[in-house]
């Protein structure tokens, strides 16, 4: 059996997470930059039904069958096998390799189990459609979310910018002229998780009020996606702005983020803001493309630990 390789990119939420869990529409872009890659070979040695996994990125060398049952790369595993219905497969290894910094808001999570995902499927003969990966990645991210919103299995799998609303079937869009986005990354590991439950307490508690930013949130996407269509820098960079407000006063920034976002803004970017679940994690700030560079170097003067450029641009 040929072995099987796939890949999938790292992701930047431009506008509406948390807003996007309550059913608000939000938009996302892959980030090439950063991938995830797995590639899936025969194991002459191995024995029967055993696959070997190697992900040296975090230290992990085990048979599979040895992960515990709620593993996310178990989960994975199982999930193909289960969708090929299949009860052992021939002997063979996976091997785990990503560019996507971990904990920090880029779909490292997703984007594993949807090179995963693909590469074994395609290795046992069975590619699937981005539509059962997704839903497969979706289940997976389970693990780490618990009520993930489905934004981040989607545009990783699909590997296009989505206009995404939680339940309804994938919408992409056109991008009138190149964005270019500095990410900078507080270094702090950003527990998804932990920030979607405090916005779900702070819900529990005044509904109206959260209902209220969630609504406007998800009017900032939809002026976002006119934005990003029209090609018009200023009008996105205001929204972003404005988006990073509203999550500020949903509670899911942080000292360090607001920093980078601050600093980002008085260096001439468009506007600026924190992107995934915050506490911690990335902050995108929106850049004329020639000054990239120099914002990237303003971000780390001023505390950032990483920093990544990309760009989005007309398909
Ligand atoms: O995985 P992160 O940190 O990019 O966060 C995902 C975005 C949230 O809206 C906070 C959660 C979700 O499931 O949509």
């Amino acid at each position: 059996m040929p072995a099987y390789t796939a890949t999938a990119p790292g992701k930047i939420i431009l506008v509406g997470e948390h807003a996007v869990v309550y059913g608000q529409p939000a938009l996302a872009v892959p980030v090439r930059d950063v991938r995830a890659r797995a590639v899936v070979r025969a194991d002459i040695k191995g024995e029967e039904g055993a696959i070997r996994i190697f992900a040296p990125g975090i230290g992990l060398q085990s048979r599979y069958k040895d992960l515990p049952v709620n593993h996310p790369l178990r989960v994975a595993v199982d999930g193909v096998l289960h969708e090929l219905e299949l009860l052992r497969t021939p002997a063979c290894s996976l091997h785990i390799h990503s560019t996507i910094p971990i904990a920090s808001g880029l779909g490292s999570s997703a984007a594993v189990s949807a090179a995963v995902i693909q590469a074994l499927a395609g290795f046992l003969g069975h590619p699937l459609s981005k539509e059962r990966v997704s839903s497969l990645v979706f289940e997976v991210e389970k693990i780490h979310h618990g009520t993930p919103s489905g934004i981040d299995n989607t545009v990783v799998t699909y590997d296009k910018p989505v206009f995404f609303t939680k339940g309804l079937p994938i919408q992409t869009f056109s991008i009138g002229k190149p964005f270019t986005f500095v990410i900078g990354d507080t270094g702090i590991p950003s527990a998804t998780a932990e920030t979607v439950g405090l916005v779900r307490n702070a819900y529990q508690e005044d509904k109206q009020r959260f209902e209220d930013l969630f609504s406007a949130i998800g009017s900032l996407a939809i002026k976002a996606r006119t934005a990003i269509i029209a090609g018009r820098k200023a009008d996105l960079g205001a929204v972003m702005d404005e988006n990073h407000t509203l999550l500020k006063e949903m509670g899911v920034s942080s000292p360090e983020l607001d920093r980078l976002v601050e600093g980002a803004r008085k260096n001439a970017a468009w506007g600026a803001k924190l992107s995934g679940g915050g506490g911690g994690g990335n902050m995108i700030a929106l850049v004329e493309s020639e000054q990239a560079e120099q914002m990237a170097q303003t971000l780390k003067d001023i505390g950032a630990a990483n920093t990544i450029i990309t760009r989005i641009e007309p398909t």
